[in-house]
């Protein structure tokens, strides 16, 4: 990035920097891979790239759907320009079907369909390892109002129903996915952060038998192996349907 441009905060898997505009930020997409509170690390070059092309090609899609967000343009392959927006400090996980940590902190059979989809709020601190938190907890700690809580719960639905449709297009499962809101300048909450296999569990439906085929960071985080394959597969996808409709 440009050295005129200020490092504002630097992440897990990206690096936001200052824009000429005092309400947008630039939004750099990192090659580094983590897992487990980046007890686990790797780099794998060319995944920031497909992570803010994919991010991109989602955004416009909801977009086109009336849901809020922070994206408004790319500026090269692995770095978008976006609103700036005050992050609320919570991570919005919507499951439809039970796996990952679901399994490992309740009796809930991993692979079970949910009835409706179950949402799980963390507290975005990685001190604290992102905890489960609860609704009085977010209002004890005054992070945001419960209404606007309820907003967020609100759009998190909307957007599981337009990106389930749309992974179903392109013959992937939406299994789950973690969502981060944030307040513009005019405190009107857009969807923030990134939507791509680093942070939706994805499988693979072109499958014959019952075999799980993850198509998203689970190949790092289980150590299947094929990741950058992965990614680029989803991101063929996307383009291919994009283009026929
Ligand atoms: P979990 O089953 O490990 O709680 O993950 C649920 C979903 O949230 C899954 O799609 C991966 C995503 N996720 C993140 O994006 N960041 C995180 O730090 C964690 C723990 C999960
Ligand atoms: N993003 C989290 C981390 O680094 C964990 C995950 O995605 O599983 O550590």
């Amino acid at each position: 990035m440009n050295n005129k441009y200020q490092l504002i905060y630097e992440g897990k898997a990206k690096k936001v920097f200052s824009h000429d505009d005092a309400d947008k930020v630039f939004i750099e997409f990192k090659d580094d891979a983590t897992a487990f509170n980046a007890l686990k690390k790797a780099k794998f070059e060319g995944k920031g790239k497909l992570n803010c092309l994919i991010s991109a090609r989602i955004f416009e899609h909801l977009i086109k759907h009336n849901i809020p967000t922070h994206f408004l343009k790319l500026k090269n392959d692995n770095t978008m320009i976006a609103q700036k927006i005050k992050v609320i400090p919570l991570e919005i996980v919507l499951r439809n079907i039970a796996y990952g940590s679901l399994c490992k902190q309740t009796t809930i059979k991993s692979r079970t369909n949910l009835v409706k989809p179950l949402i799980d709020i963390y507290l975005k601190n990685d001190e604290l390892n992102d905890p489960l938190i609860t609704k009085d907890r977010i209002e004890l700690m005054n992070i945001l109002s419960s209404k606007d809580l309820d907003l967020m719960i609100d759009l998190t639905l909307k957007i599981n129903i337009i990106l389930k449709n749309f992974f179903k297009n392109i013959q992937l499962q939406l299994v789950d996915f973690k969502l981060e809101f944030g307040y513009d300048f005019e405190n009107k909450i857009l969807l923030g952060d990134e939507i791509s296999p680093d942070n939706c569990r994805l499988w693979d439906l072109n499958q014959n038998n019952d075999t799980i085929v993850s198509l998203d960071k689970d190949r790092f985080r289980n150590d299947l192996g094929g990741l950058l394959e992965a990614y680029s597969e989803i991101y063929s996808r996307i383009n291919n349907f994009i283009e026929l409709n």
